[in-house]
């Protein structure tokens, strides 16, 4: 008998749904939040507010989409944490009732697992690009940068991890003070296409181990707009697009350094990349390149599963679904990062 999972993606400033069928994508909706903008960041009551504007119209037409009746859903996966507890109660709490009323399981997803899981989602049944264990994974979003020790679907060890800021977070505060919008990664990434990465200097950290730190470098990337627009009032403007390769290049330089040891240190060449940050063009080349110098096989995924998404809840739900670990009626949320 085929197992249908219905996802659902609730942890941040997205409403998303998800069908996969045996495995396969059968629909993924993502309804964004455009409220934030002009605030230059998530307000979580908002985002709980619009959560629950979203999710019955999301849930249904990502079963309409997937071709199914809800008769024919198997189980439900959600999203329990990491994340806003406003945001993740409206998809938890939703998933209780379709679960009650369809009288199906429920399956809870942590969601920084379901972002190294997005690399098993098939949208295709004949699909095999899937990473083969162990794997490394390199997770980098807004609110996280790990590198994952991966050895089967349901056993990962984060091997490092960020001691203060994300690499999302050195975009984002970095574009907030050159004036460039919320979230910053993307247009850091499209002006550092137009620059030059070697234009200017930041520092970079030198911490043990496979931790991160990004906190240095946003220090150094303030000081130096400080003394150049004593100058220059106009320095940022006339600059951008070198401020931003540099800046990009920098936080790509980090990344890759540590994933680099950690590939090294433990003889894994199978490495993979997830989260928000995984969109930008500079680490996908970079790890391009690292495949051809190292040999390592690379997994990037498609850039619709990089951000949060069901998609990614489904398919780690699916994998539970199968080893029988199901979620009690009682389910609460976490919001603290944990693996
Ligand atoms: O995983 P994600 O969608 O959710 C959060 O953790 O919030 O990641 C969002 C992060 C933001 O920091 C955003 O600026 C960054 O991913 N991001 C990018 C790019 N696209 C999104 N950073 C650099 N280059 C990009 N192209």
């Amino acid at each position: 008998m085929s197992v249908t999972i219905l996802g659902i993606e609730s942890s941040c400033d997205d409403t998303s749904a998800a069908v996969i069928r045996d495995g396969v994508l059968l629909s993924n909706v993502i309804a964004s939040q455009a409220v934030h903008e002009s605030y230059g960041g998530v307000v979580p009551e908002l985002a709980s507010r619009a959560h629950q504007q979203n999710i019955i119209p999301v849930v249904a037409e990502a079963i309409k989409q997937a071709g199914i009746d809800q008769s024919e859903l198997t189980a439900i996966a959600f999203t329990k944490g990491p994340g806003l507890m406003g945001s993740l109660l409206v998809g938890i709490s939703f998933a209780k009732g379709l679960s009650a009323s369809l009288n199906i399981p429920m399956v809870d997803v942590n969601h920084l697992q379901a972002h190294v899981l997005a690399h098993f989602i098939k949208e295709k049944p004949e699909d095999d690009h899937q990473p083969s264990f162990p794997f490394l994974c390199l997770l980098v979003s807004g609110g996280n940068s790990q590198i994952i020790q991966v050895t089967s679907h349901d056993q990962m060890e984060v091997i490092g991890q960020t001691i203060d800021d994300a690499a999302g977070e050195a975009f984002d505060k970095c574009a907030k003070v050159m004036g460039l919008g919320y979230p910053g990664g993307p247009v850091v990434n499209r002006l550092a296409n137009e620059g030059n990465p070697k234009a200017f200097a930041f520092s970079k950290p030198s911490i043990p181990g496979y931790n991160y730190s990004f906190s240095g470098l946003k220090t150094s990337f303030l000081y130096t707009l400080r003394d150049h627009l004593k100058e220059d009032p106009d320095f940022i403007e006339k600059n951008k697009a070198d401020l931003c390769a540099s800046l990009q290049a920098t936080v790509i330089d980090i990344l890759m350094n540590k994933l680099r040891k950690a590939a090294k240190e433990t003889s894994i060449k199978e490495v993979a990349v997830a989260g928000g940050v995984s969109a930008n063009t500079g680490l996908r080349d970079a790890f391009h390149d690292h495949a051809k110098r190292y040999g390592w096989k690379i997994h990037i995924p498609p850039f619709a599963y990089t951000t949060d998404n069901a998609a990614m809840v489904a398919i780690t739900g699916y994998y539970k679904y199968l080893r029988k670990e199901f979620s009690p009626m009682d389910a609460v949320p976490f919001s603290r990062v944990e693996i």
